[in-house]
């Protein structure tokens, strides 16, 4: 889609603003990054021009989708440079949590800026009708608050808060680009102290804290009370308090405490307790400076976990949570938690039902309705479900009679009768203040297969994967194993799903809403075989895999994968044999098998050799296996759907999507415009020349090895892995059905080895790869 904004610049370097305005230069804008003048340096730009190296040199979770995106980024500072904000179409400020600061540098900004430019802010709690209070009415019509979450690059949820004065085409252009272009789920907020997520998760966060200290819990209880049982990331409490910054959470507490009433339940837990701020003096500020509640010290060599004592304020060494659960899993593991019959059980009731209650109460008051609360919470706070959705978990009734028991009032939806959604003929309402159902307006160019999979019944189905109808003649295959992985049961339901879709359907797309696309093939499983030597099995396993891919790449259909998330091994392989991807931008794609002592054996390496050699400008012909070798053998994997553009996993037939809502759709659309010229890929007669590894291998390994020690193992699984992509001779030719009849010799030779099975073993039980 055509972009409407050109240029932009972020104010203010620091953790937010230096991330937006790299994720602002992702979507292709260039950007002017400005912060104040530098006192102690020569360069008046350093504040922004280290915010933007930290960015480049950062090990993981960088901010930029392709290092390039960086040169988008011009550093300046507020002195010298606000003249070139007469040239910007957006100005994103993102200074510190002060209104006074914030609303001095509007002033500023408002004589020079163009008059259609829009100005947003980052604040996390500040309403708007401060922001603009006492400023002209025609800063007031291009100014909102658009709230990302840190970091921005990875964080779906972006808060939106407009004014009665925003005009609606400011609104509405900086929501397209944000959506389309920056990729984030956006949730509408009433203009309220916190808007949604910092004022419920802050509520939360301070209920625990003060509760815990009452109740003299340990921190590792806490966090394993508020985390898995609860389906919240494993942070917990503290955890997520280190992961925020000690020193953000008093500034959100301090506008919470000044702009809520004084009937908001907040201002019972809105004071910093001792141990908190005692964090504070020592500059303990969580995991920016190495220790918060939690610390990781290095003693002799070894690393030793330590977490803070609450009644002492000092640090001891980490211990387990002292609690079990019975053996619960989804709704069951909270009423199990809820219904301990100690400390934590009385500890998680009192938390659990004190914001459950408290955001009942919110309705309409800081948002629209409760499934977008619900969706800012999972999307901003990473919980598995939002807070109403907890309520329908939990059992109303079970909620309300607790309550009431402990002598409380219910507030706000919870007097409202019946259960928080309803589904009505395959259709999700939420319920209205008023005991109506409405359903959430359809966003356009979002498909959901969630709501697919409310409506119907799959084409096809077993327990591994499905077939679902998305509409129009496109069928979409669906994986549900753990973690997406591929296993035989999943193979030839595969394989019938091509069959139903090449005599019903336009096109098929292969497709799930999960966070991961796929790990790979199920380990467990071809463990197993290994195990009982049942090699037959594991030869049997392979060449299914080999046959459904082949089947897939030359089925009568164009076939779209939509990958998200980690696309591995076998994952990356299904990838290559379609006709075209359209990826998330967020892809982590990658042939990584010989970290368990094998190779790509479904096609990888074919599909590998063969995209390479279309590509050949970067690829020379001379170049092509030791290129395709390093790429496997250094198990590359992209840190973005850019990033494989790069190491060409994504060719130019395929296409990426900033907004993981949008995928699916995206994805059926592209398949679409392919089924109508559609014309089956030329059989796999096509060969290429393919150096002989005698001549690049030893250079390829000393390369990998760089210095250090290759144990014959390694070499040995080198060798193989070079003989499946090399001609035998110079100028000799190899095809897809030698290099696939190579890849199963060769997997077969190394799944034997006793080194294979232990680097498999290893990567089951700590998810890591064995250097053996
Ligand atoms: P920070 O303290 O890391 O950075 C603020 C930057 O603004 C500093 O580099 C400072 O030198 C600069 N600055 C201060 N006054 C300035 C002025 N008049 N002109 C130009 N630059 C100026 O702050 P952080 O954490 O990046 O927060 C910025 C905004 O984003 C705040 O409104 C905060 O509430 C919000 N926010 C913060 C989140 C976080 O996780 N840190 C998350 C979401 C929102």
């Amino acid at each position: 889609m055509k972009q409407t904004l050109r240029k932009a610049a972020v104010i203010g370097a620091g953790v937010m603003g230096a991330k937006i305005a790299a994720h602002i230069a992702n979507a292709g804008l260039q950007v002017y990054l400005l912060d104040m003048v530098s006192e102690s340096a020569d360069d008046r730009n350093a504040i922004a021009k280290s915010a933007i190296d930290r960015l480049l040199q950062a090990s993981s979770f960088s901010a930029f989708t392709h290092p390039n995106r960086a040169e988008r980024v011009i550093p300046g500072n507020i002195d010298d440079h606000m003249g070139l904000l007469n040239d910007v179409d957006w100005i994103v400020e993102a200074v510190v949590e002060r209104s006074d600061v914030k609303k001095g540098l509007y002033k500023k900004i408002e004589d020079i800026r163009k008059p259609d430019c829009v100005l947003s802010s980052n604040t996390s709690t500040i309403p708007l009708a401060e922001l603009t209070r006492g400023m002209p009415e025609r800063f007031a019509g291009n100014f909102l608050i658009t709230h990302f979450f840190n970091p921005p690059r990875y964080m779906r949820l972006l808060e939106i808060i407009s004014g009665p004065m925003t005009r609606p085409e400011v609104t509405r252009t900086i929501r397209e680009f944000i959506d389309r272009h920056l990729g984030k789920s956006i949730v509408d907020c009433k203009d309220s102290p916190g808007f949604i997520c910092n004022r419920i998760g802050v509520f939360w966060l301070q209920c625990a804290l003060h509760t815990a200290i009452r109740l003299n819990l340990n921190l590792e209880e806490v966090d394993a009370a508020m985390s898995k049982p609860l389906g919240n990331p494993k942070t917990g409490v503290f955890g997520l308090m280190d992961l925020i910054g000690l020193d953000l959470i008093p500034h959100i507490i301090a506008t919470l405490k000044t702009g809520l009433p004084p009937s908001d339940a907040f201002h019972a837990y809105s004071e910093v307790p001792a141990v908190y701020s005692g964090l504070l003096d020592r500059g303990f500020l969580g995991r920016k400076t190495g220790a918060g509640f939690y610390r990781i010290r290095r003693m002799n060599g070894d690393k030793l976990s330590e977490s803070v004592d609450l009644a002492s304020g000092e640090y001891r060494p980490t211990r387990k949570a002292g609690f079990k659960l019975p053996d619960q899993t989804g709704n069951a593991s909270i009423r199990a938690l809820l219904d301990l019959p100690d400390d934590i059980g009385l500890f998680a009731w009192r938390i659990v039902s004190e914001t459950l209650n408290y955001t009942a109460g919110l309705v309409p008051e800081i948002a629209l309705n409760l499934a977008d609360i619900d969706r800012a919470m999972r999307l901003g706070f990473n919980w598995r479900t939002g807070p109403f959705e907890m309520i329908d978990r939990i059992g109303i009734d079970y909620l309300e009679t607790r309550i009431r028991r402990d002598g409380k009032a219910l507030n706000g939806m919870l007097n409202v009768k019946g259960p928080m959604y309803r589904t009505d003929g395959g259709i999700l309402r939420h319920k209205n203040p008023n005991g109506e159902f409405t359903l959430a307006p359809p966003m356009p160019g979002v498909l959901s297969l969630d709501d697919i999979k409310r409506r119907g019944s799959p084409l096809l189905e077993n327990p591994c994967a499905s077939l679902w109808d998305i509409g129009d003649g496109v069928a979409c295959f669906e994986f549900h194993t753990p973690m997406n992985t591929l296993n035989r049961e999943l193979l030839d339901l595969l394989q019938r799903s091509i069959d139903l879709a090449a005599d019903k359907f336009r096109a098929l797309v292969i497709y799930n809403d999960g966070p991961h696309f796929s790990a790979g093939a199920d380990l467990k499983e071809l463990l197993a075989a290994i195990e009982a030597q049942n090699w037959a099995e594991v030869e049997a396993f392979i060449r299914k895999g080999q046959k459904v891919y082949r089947a897939l790449k030359y089925a009568p259909l164009p076939v779209i994968g939509a990958p998200s998330g980690l696309a591995l091994g076998g994952g990356a392989e299904i990838l290559l044999h379609c006709d075209a991807i359209q990826a998330h931008i967020e892809l982590q794609m990658g042939l990584v098998e010989t970290g368990v002592g094998l190779i790509p054996g479904w096609g990888g390496c074919k599909e590998m050799l063969f995209r390479n050699h279309a590509a050949r400008e970067s690829t020379k012909e001379g170049t092509l296996a030791a290129t395709t070798f390093l790429l496997i053998a250094k198990r590359s994997v992209s840190q973005s759907a850019e990033i494989a553009r790069d190491l060409n996993f994504l060719s130019e037939r395929d296409s990426i999507t900033m907004n993981r809502d949008r995928l699916l759709a995206d994805a059926k659309a592209k398949a679409l415009n392919l089924a109508r010229h559609y014309r089956t890929p030329a059989s796999a007669n096509v060969s290429i020349v393919s150096s002989p590894a005698a001549t690049w291998l030893s250079a390829a390994i000393d390369e990998i090895a760089s210095g250090k020690p290759v144990s014959d193992y390694e070499r040995i699984l080198f060798q193989r892995l070079a003989d499946v992509l090399s001609g035998d001779a110079p100028g000799t030719r190899i095809n897809e059905q030698t290099v696939s009849e190579r890849e199963l010799e060769n997997f077969m030779f190394l799944v034997r080895r006793p080194e294979t099975s232990a680097r498999i073993e290893t990567m089951l039980k700590t998810g890591k790869a064995l250097d053996n």
